[in-house]
């Protein structure tokens, strides 16, 4: 049998056939970007690998970090698939070509509002999941430092939070960006971009990711992190002195999504994650690692700790604007403009 392949091998070198050659690494692995929490992204690796003997090679990266790492690979992709991270640089990475489309067999079990992420983007990315954004407080920090109780947007405005708020960087961040748009689509730019300037003096730090503010908040190093609810409510179910608060003006969300990148070298593997990951079943593994979002898939149980969107005052989130090419640049460039290099 080895003599064989040998002989295949040598014989494939003498013709110069060995780019046509299914090596066996090619068809037994897969490399995905994970754009959830690190408890999440090792499990779904761990037990696709399991079910179908391909190896997973796996790496945690935040939205924009990832949608900038596969732009600057497109002519040498060296990602597979592009599992999580909120919507809108899935749907910019869609937009300017560097996802591939694909129709799964599991489209049906599929909620309308992940269905309509993957028709706006004629079929480049899907949506796996939904959370609102919110900001939550450290119940002690806030006792001790004599703060009162922020209830919405305009609260965290006050100069007693001097330094007291943490939030990601919208660049790397697909959560800051989310509350980048929000603020745009409940203000108006230019009040949103007066009320970023003023957040700007209360910020302690801009984070890489998105759910490290909720992190920071659950150890007393912020008082305040804005972030997804459901990533406040991690920290809570394990015990964090923190509430969670829906801001009373209203709030975004994001439907956080899948993607195959363009060129993928283990396109048929990628297919595969892709429909394993709409099962319920593969769905059903963010709970046991303490992930809240709601699930995409109908049939996939909703965890009781799931914040409940609908009870909170959602905007009507224009998820085509601001995930298109140029309005997400846009804003961006405008926020390193004016709000980070503010003066504080
Ligand atoms: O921690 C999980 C999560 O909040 C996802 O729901 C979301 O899509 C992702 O993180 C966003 O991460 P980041 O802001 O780091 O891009």
């Amino acid at each position: 049998m080895r003599q064989s392949w040998q002989n295949t091998c040598t014989l494939a070198l003498a013709l110069g056939l060995v780019g046509f050659l299914p090596t066996a690494q090619a068809q037994q692995s897969l490399t995905v970007i994970c754009s959830v929490q690190e408890e999440w992204c090792r499990p779904m690796a761990e037990q696709f690998e399991k079910e179908t003997g391909i190896k997973v090679s796996m790496t945690r990266k935040s939205s924009g970090e990832t949608y900038a790492q596969i732009k600057a690979e497109a002519s040498n992709p060296k990602v597979d698939i592009w599992w999580g991270g909120t919507g809108d640089p899935h749907m910019q990475a869609a937009e300017e070509g560097l996802t591939e489309a694909y129709e799964s067999p599991m489209m049906a079990q599929m909620h309308d509002w992940s269905v309509r992420q993957w028709k706006q983007t004629n079929g480049r990315t899907i949506g796996i999941y939904s959370g609102a954004l919110g900001f939550a407080y450290n119940t002690k920090i806030l006792a001790q430092k004599n703060l009162p109780e922020p209830k919405c947007w305009a609260d965290l405005l006050n100069p007693k939070f001097r330094d007291e708020v943490q939030v990601a960087d919208p660049n790397s961040s697909g959560t800051s960006y989310t509350m980048l748009a929000t603020l745009v689509q409940i203000m108006g730019e230019d009040k949103a971009f007066d009320y970023m300037k003023a957040l700007h003096k209360n910020i302690n730090q801009y984070t890489k990711s998105g759910a490290a503010p909720a992190k920071a908040t659950s150890l007393g190093e912020t008082t305040v992190g804005i972030a997804f609810l459901h990533d406040h409510v991690t920290m809570i179910v394990d015990g964090a002195p923190m509430k969670a608060v829906t801001p009373c003006e209203g709030t975004g969300y994001e439907i956080g999504s899948m993607s195959i990148v363009k060129g993928a070298k283990n396109l048929e593997n990628a297919k595969k994650w892709y429909d394993w990951a709409l099962t319920a079943k593969a769905q059903a593994l963010a709970v046991p690692a303490k992930s809240y979002q709601v699930p995409s898939n109908k049939a996939t149980p909703i965890s009781p700790q799931a914040p409940k969107l609908e009870d909170i005052k959602l905007i009507d989130f224009d998820f085509a604007k601001y995930g298109s090419s140029a309005e997400r640049k846009r804003l961006l460039a405008k926020w390193d403009a004016e709000v980070r290099s503010a003066a504080k």
